[in-house]
């Protein structure tokens, strides 16, 4: 059974990690979408609430779970018996970094794949931190994430 492992900070979802996990679900047994406690990073959302919001789209899978974890994605991936890390892949600015990222992971565990998706062009200039800053700033962000998380994402804002 092909599990991959979908990481990231969701910080918060965006229609970019969205149309990923669209896309992934139709492919792999079974995605499971990561959340990663970053001790080192300040997000705006608690890992509870990225899970939540995260879960509001995983239910319209079948074989998408949410989940979160602390450490090395290495181990990570062993625990839950997966050999695949799946990422996102916007633009060439992603390329180095997640080049990166997937020879140190092989260094680490050579089992482990990394498989890198394409975005779909239409969110290519997406990300979190842009939401975060169109929204922090009254912009309108209801066409860049899911319609199921912005009503908690405008909520968080708010408070
Ligand atoms: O959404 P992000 O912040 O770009 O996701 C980054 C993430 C979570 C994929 C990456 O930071 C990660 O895998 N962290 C776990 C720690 C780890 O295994 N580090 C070694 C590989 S660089």
């Amino acid at each position: 059974m092909a599990i991959a492992i979908y990481p990231g900070s969701f910080d918060p979802i965006t229609n970019g990690h969205q149309d990923i996990i669209d896309r992934a679900s139709s492919i792999f047994d079974k995605v499971i979408v990561s959340v990663l406690e970053n001790p080192r990073k300040k997000p705006l959302f608690t890992v509870e609430e990225r899970v939540e919001m995260l879960n509001l789209i995983a239910a319209k899978y079948p074989n998408v779970e949410v989940d979160s974890f602390h450490g090395l994605l290495i181990d990570y991936a062993k625990k839950k018996n997966s050999n695949i890390v799946l990422k996102g892949l916007r633009a060439i600015a992603d390329f180095e970094f997640e080049f990166q990222m997937a020879l140190v992971n092989r260094k680490l565990d050579p089992h482990l794949e990394t498989i890198f998706m394409m975005t779909s062009n239409r969110y290519s200039y997406l990300s979190s931190s842009i939401v975060k800053e169109i929204a922090f700033f009254g912009g309108d962000i209801s066409d860049l994430v899911p319609p199921e998380v912005y009503p908690l994402i405008r909520k968080k804002l708010q408070s």
